[in-house]
């Protein structure tokens, strides 16, 4: 069989482009919004050593596997399982691998459509002067806000729409030009705010709580989301960097490529966590705050800070186009297999799956307000899909792709995709990916239930 065509759905015009598709995927609000509210509710330093761990051990790997898989498929992420298996002579279940990852991405765009929202929401509540320098004020602000379903759902409709109209115009024409002036913009930004974290009195503190590990602060819970983590912010485990992957051009080095995407994305997490924990401290913020945490932040900053309206509305545009870089790729896996088995143009496609994501983040919405008191094992609705997705699905999911690519498929055929100079390099990937990135879930999995 011959899997070397290239996608029926158009491919990256080179390596720059996927590089910033791939970074567009993977920072977003993982990195700015989510990294630091759990940095923060498990106790800092340990929770951040942990994570980086994770990333270096399991993500990078297994973030190699998956961009292989896909380019090697060249199809959705449920047709490259299949074909793939064909090709290895693999049994007939592995197509599953590509539906878990479909209905993981339903899950999470569903909630990281409200999310975004808010970011939506807070572009003009800065633009209209509603920041201020009083920590109270602010928090009371995000409380109002949340608080009103209409108004999140307004604004989770309307990130769905933008979602929906980049992901109908396909490949190059949406997803590659929406990123290519968005991220280094993101980055130069974070960098002001970091500066101005550093005269803000508890720079210091911030940066000792980020980085001095006290493991007495974290439990086999902790890990678990660390890990979990370190699979969200890399998007992996749910086939959105195997579809990405899927339009890379053949002679594309993948190694290479996945550890600027990587570096990119720790940077960004760590940015974010080094300009938000001085301002926490500074103004007596519990760093535990949770999922308002910046929310409740970066106003402070942005409302006593010298041309903070400017600053703050354009933060919080590319925070939403940060976001809008990875919503596309949790839906891009559902709507190209719908193009490729259900003979729905990309269009149709796009809104389908946007009417079923836009339906599930009513949970997401109603949990923060009229459904706060609905509890499943002490949870709200918005905690259990994120502890679903994060801490379960995607590990789950990149297990099974280590497991793929490094004992299914033949060597022969990853040594070719790779092509990894020197040849110790291919031997040590190999090595992660067989033992040490599906040993590491497993004994994190272990350690949750009370094995170990
Ligand atoms: N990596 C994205 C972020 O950090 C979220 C994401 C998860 C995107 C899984 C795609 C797949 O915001």
């Amino acid at each position: 069989m011959t899997v070397t065509k290239k996608s029926i759905h158009g491919e990256w015009s080179s390596r720059f482009a996927f590089v910033l598709a791939a970074t567009g995927s993977a920072v977003g609000l993982g990195n700015i919004w989510k990294f630091p509210y759990i940095t923060g509710e498990h106790g800092g330093g340990a929770f951040v050593f942990v994570y980086l761990l994770c990333v270096l051990l399991i993500g990078i790997p297994i973030m190699i596997a998956e961009t292989m898989l896909g380019r090697r498929g060249r199809q959705s992420p449920i047709n490259t399982m299949q074909t793939l298996a064909e090709e290895a002579g693999a049994g007939v279940n592995w197509h599953y691998l590509g539906w878990m990852g479909v209905i993981a991405g339903f899950l999470i765009l569903s909630y990281y459509s409200v999310i975004a929202g808010w970011a939506s929401a807070y572009v003009f509540k800065s633009l209209t002067g509603s920041f201020s320098a009083d920590a109270m004020q602010v928090k009371a602000l995000f409380d109002d806000f949340i608080a009103s379903p209409l108004q999140l759902i307004f604004w989770h409709t309307l990130f769905m729409g933008a979602t929906m109209f980049v992901v109908a115009r396909g490949v190059q024409g949406g997803l590659e030009k929406a990123v290519r002036f968005l991220m280094p913009s993101l980055f130069v930004l974070l960098i002001l705010m970091v500066g101005y974290a550093m005269s803000s009195g508890a720079y210091q503190q911030g940066l000792s709580f980020l980085f001095n590990p006290d493991f007495s602060k974290i439990d086999a819970a902790s890990v678990l989301t660390a890990m979990g983590h370190a699979f969200f912010t890399l998007s992996l485990g749910m086939g959105a960097i195997m579809v990405y992957g899927s339009y890379l051009p053949k002679e594309v080095s993948i190694s290479k490529t996945v550890f600027i995407i990587a570096g990119a994305d720790t940077a960004v997490a760590l940015l974010a966590g080094i300009a938000i924990f001085p301002i926490v401290f500074a103004n007596n913020l519990e760093p535990s705050a949770g999922p308002g945490l910046i929310f409740q932040t970066l106003p402070i900053a942005f409302g006593s800070m010298g041309g903070g309206l400017i600053f703050g509305t354009l933060f919080f545009v590319l925070l939403v186009f940060a976001a809008l870089s990875s919503s596309i790729s949790l839906i891009e896996p559902a709507v190209a297999w719908l193009v490729e088995n259900r003979g729905l143009s990309r269009e149709q496609s796009c809104v389908w799956a946007g009417l079923v994501t836009w339906l599930l983040g009513l949970v997401t919405v109603f949990s923060f307000n009229i459904g706060a008191d609905v509890k499943i094992f002490g949870h709200t609705m918005f905690n259990l899909l994120d502890y679903l997705t994060a801490n379960l699905m995607l590990p789950i999911g990149g297990f099974f792709v280590a497991v793929f690519a490094g004992w299914i498929m033949q060597q022969r055929h990853s040594e070719d995709e790779l092509q990894m100079h020197p040849p110790a390099a291919y031997k040590l990937w190999r090595f992660l990916v067989c033992y040490i990135s599906p040993a590491a879930v497993f004994l994190v999995f272990l350690n949750v239930v009370g094995v170990l």
